[in-house]
């Protein structure tokens, strides 16, 4: 099979390319990706080395550009990652989220019905169902919770979400949509909370936490998300909808206090810093219908999974330092030079 891999020089993309080199051996894998300031070629050296790789360059936006890889490469399945992924950014430039989260969609989906495809799947986000209350941990995100976005990226990808289920409604287009709680692993970008710790601690720089620090993320390893899409696109029904997550859930500040710990650094370098505008304060995901369905489950606790993590960066500093050295400079500044301290 042809698999096209929209995004997969970015975090969680990438590491999809991996898996599927590693555990479909036959299958060729196709990754498009714009290279924005979050894709990185360098992280899909060892992919570059696979005969059953390939890398185009193409925006999910350009119907030129993206007619065109259909019309090379004759995709089976199409599996889009591709995203502008950063709740903070959106907030500062929600256009840009529109465009490429759901004109993208859009335009993929198009191409997809004009070539004819297996299986377009979109990599959707827990973010869609908005959040939940501190103080109700009995409650969980299900597949049929409603849409309740907080953030312009949210509200992007629950967009993107029903155009999804209206091409498959109207076209037949034969689509899978999955939601997945917030990803750690390799290849993380360094402006996220769990990269962004680890990195700043490193240098001993200021551990920013928005607001009390007590907004709950539910963590879900990359590999474990990938492992799931894996067999959605196999074997989960056109026009299915799956949770994604493996009830990891911890408070951003007990996080922080994880890796420092980890790190043998003060807790003294924890800065609490201004909260985000409309900051979502719990996320929790109800994965019963994936392992029902599928069979699916993680492999990877939270414990195990940070330690894996915090030493990969501390084994690929070469990755993070050209990242950092760059244009994230001027975003560090932007995001946290004026942020007041409280
Ligand atoms: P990322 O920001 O690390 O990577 C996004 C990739 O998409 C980059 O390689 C970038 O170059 C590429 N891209 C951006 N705009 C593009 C365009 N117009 N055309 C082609 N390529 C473009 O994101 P990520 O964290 O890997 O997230 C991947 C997907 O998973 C996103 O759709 C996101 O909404 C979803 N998701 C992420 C998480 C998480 O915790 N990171 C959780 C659930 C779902
Ligand atoms: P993030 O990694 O941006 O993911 P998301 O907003 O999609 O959940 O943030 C995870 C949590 O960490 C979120 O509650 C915001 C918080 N956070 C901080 O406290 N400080 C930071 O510098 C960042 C980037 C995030």
């Amino acid at each position: 099979m042809n698999i096209v891999v929209t995004g997969g020089a970015g975090f969680i993309g990438s590491n999809f390319v991996y898996y599927e080199l590693a555990n479909h051996i036959d299958d060729t894998i196709i990754c498009y990706d714009a290279l924005t300031y979050a894709g990185n070629l360098e992280t899909l050296d060892a992919a570059m080395k696979n005969p059953k790789f390939k890398f185009v360059k193409g925006d999910i936006t350009n119907r030129e550009e993206v007619n065109a890889l259909f019309k090379n490469e004759k995709p089976d399945i199409v599996v889009n990652f591709a995203a502008e992924s950063h709740v903070d950014r959106s907030i500062n430039n929600p256009d840009l989220f529109l465009r490429t989260n759901i004109m993208g969609t859009c335009v993929l989906m198009d191409a997809c019905r004009k070539y004819g495809i297996k299986r377009y799947h979109q990599v959707s986000t827990d973010e869609v169902y908005g959040d939940l209350p501190l103080e109700r941990p009995d409650l969980f995100f299900t597949e049929t919770t409603n849409l309740h976005t907080s953030s312009p990226y949210s509200a992007s990808k629950a967009s993107a979400d029903l155009l999804v289920m209206a091409y498959h409604r109207t076209y037949d287009l034969p689509c899978s949509i999955s939601r997945c709680s917030n990803n750690y692993g390799p290849y993380h970008f360094p402006e996220k909370l769990i990269p962004l710790m680890i990195i700043n601690a490193l240098h001993d720089k200021k551990l920013p936490v928005y607001g009390a620090g007590e907004n709950v993320r539910d963590w879900l390893y990359v590999e474990d998300h990938c492992s799931a899409i894996d067999l959605i696109i196999r074997k989960g029904k056109a026009g299915d909808l799956f949770n994604i997550g493996g009830h990891n859930e911890k408070r951003n500040i007990d996080v922080v206090k994880i890796i420092l710990k980890a790190l043998d650094k003060p807790e003294s370098l924890i800065e609490h810093v201004t909260d985000r505008k409309g900051h979502d304060r719990r996320y929790a995901i109800d994965p019963t219908k994936i392992k029902n369905e599928l069979g699916w489950s993680p492999k990877i606790n939270f414990d195990d999974g940070i330690k894996k993590t915090i030493n990969w960066y501390l084994t690929h500093k070469e990755w993070w330092e050209h990242i950092i050295s760059g244009d994230y400079q001027e975003y560090y500044k932007t995001m946290y030079g004026n942020r007041a301290k409280l």
